[in-house]
């Protein structure tokens, strides 16, 4: 990928300590970050604090996040609320080897009034795990092994998860390195948004599934809704031949007050969450169905259980009281102003394609956001791929330069502490980049002959 000479050596001059930093950094950890997410070319800022939507590098330069602690933060950084609940629960347990009063229970009764599919849940650390352990409830529930999935998802990192298309590797590169083979053997790969393609395939695969695990939005991806059509016929054929219907809600959980799924009125039988549900602090969940959550409880079997799945972190207080207050403070109303802004911010970025007659186009939902340089239609994987990604990795590489923040691939993500000048002025920095880059005519944006860009509000 060939990155804007001028863009790259603005970058460097503007974050010399950062280099220097992650430098070291990586010395001892590999890519640098604890996690190892992905980063940025020629080397990522180095964050020194970060605090509401505003993060700043070890240079001093400052940004506003759309990339919210890898699609976690909700509520911002270091939210007062979320650190003074966590503040009570260090004075009370951190990690306890018993049931403990009231942590997980507040968290478990959070989830389930808000999101009727769970009737009950269990909790374990990351959105790995949560996929992982449903997978092993579908299996124990049908008797049957494999797992369907659609092209270009993420799911997590094991190795069932990994294999088949990936927005993430070369397309043909089906089973990445250190996989063996055989984990391939227990996945079928179903088209994104084509109801009748993966209809067939579900029907003629039915009797050796579990499992379909699915985004309602396909995020990693580009941030693809899902039709209401597709979800509709994955249920119905699902409920048809025996396959337990899991919706991978791990980022979509705050795209609408209840997940995904309120938004598209579905009913998956098993739901897997994590990220935002912890409130900053590692926290997973996999809930749903009482027949099928009840495979882990040993009352609901004579007194032992068909299927014991341990995770030593989950329901550690400290998430699960972190966990409880991101949810309080997630109200309708909270999610009605992301999906208000997203609209806004979506509407700007298509209004931009429009005014300057490039394939500018953005898709998402509620705070979930895609930028694609393509005039076809982003619906599912291969259109996407018709993207000009070398073009979207410059614009994003010129926003950070201009003081906004995000992933590498065009994926945004608005918070609950997002205003609209913040969304604002995310457009008109993406203008000044389109500019700056060379991708439209007219001079740099915001001079005086410069009319502003309309962006819409809904
Ligand atoms: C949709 C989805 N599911 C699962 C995961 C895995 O979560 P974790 O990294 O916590 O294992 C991710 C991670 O980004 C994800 O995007």
């Amino acid at each position: 990928m060939d990155f804007d000479a001028t863009q790259v050596a603005l970058w460097r001059e503007r974050t010399p300590t950062s280099k220097e930093l992650w430098e070291r950094t990586k010395e001892l950890i590999p890519t640098g970050h604890g996690g190892g997410m992905g980063y940025f070319v020629p080397h990522p800022i180095v964050v020194d604090h970060a605090k509401g939507s505003k993060l700043w590098d070890v240079d001093g330069n400052e940004y506003v996040d759309l990339r919210i602690g890898d699609w976690v933060l909700i509520h911002g950084h270091c939210d007062e609320r979320i650190a003074a609940a966590i503040d009570a629960q260090l004075e009370r347990s951190v990690q306890i080897g018993a049931p403990e009063w009231d942590a997980a229970y507040r968290l478990a009764e959070l989830l389930g009034e808000r999101t009727p599919s769970i009737d009950k849940v269990r909790f374990f650390a990351s959105g790995t795990d949560a996929n992982l352990s449903a997978i092993r409830l579908a299996r124990v529930h049908t008797g049957r092994t494999k797992v369907a999935k659609a092209a270009g998802a993420y799911h997590g990192t094991a190795d069932v998860l990994v294999v088949g298309t990936s927005t993430l590797r070369d397309p043909a590169d089906q089973v990445p390195i250190g996989v063996p083979a055989h984990a391939a053997d227990e996945v079928v790969e179903i088209p994104f948004n084509d109801p009748d393609g993966a209809a067939a395939i579900l029907e003629r695969e039915g009797a050796d599934l579990a499992a379909v695990l699915i985004e309602p939005v396909l995020t990693t991806a580009g941030m693809i809704p899902a039709t209401s059509e597709f979800l509709q016929r994955l249920r119905e054929v699902t409920e048809r031949l025996g396959i337990v219907l899991v919706f991978d809600e791990v980022v979509t959980y705050p795209a609408a007050f209840g997940g995904g799924q309120a938004h598209y009125d579905m009913t998956p039988d098993l739901t897997t969450l994590a990220k935002v549900i912890g409130g900053g602090i590692p926290c997973s969940a996999v809930g749903g169905r009482r027949e099928i959550m009840d495979l882990l409880e040993p009352d609901a079997h004579g007194g032992e259980a068909p299927l014991s799945i341990m995770s030593t972190f989950g329901g550690n207080q400290i998430a699960m009281a972190a966990g409880a207050e991101c949810l309080r403070l997630l109200t309708p109303a909270a999610h009605e102003r992301m999906a208000r802004l997203g609209d806004r911010a979506r509407d700007g970025i298509n209004a931009l394609g429009a005014r300057y007659g490039i394939p500018l186009q953005a898709t998402g939902l509620g705070h979930l956001i895609g930028l694609h340089w393509t005039d076809v239609p982003v619906v599912d994987l291969p259109s996407r791929m018709t993207g000009d990604r070398e073009k979207v990795a410059n614009l994003i590489l010129a926003l950070d330069n201009l003081g906004y923040y995000q992933t590498f691939t065009g994926v945004f993500f608005l918070s609950t502490v997002i205003d609209e000048a913040e969304v604002d002025g995310f457009l008109a920095a993406l203008e000044q980049a389109l500019h700056r880059l060379g991708y439209v005519d007219g001079g740099d944006a915001g001079t005086p002959d410069q009319a502003p860009i309309e962006v819409g509000g809904k």
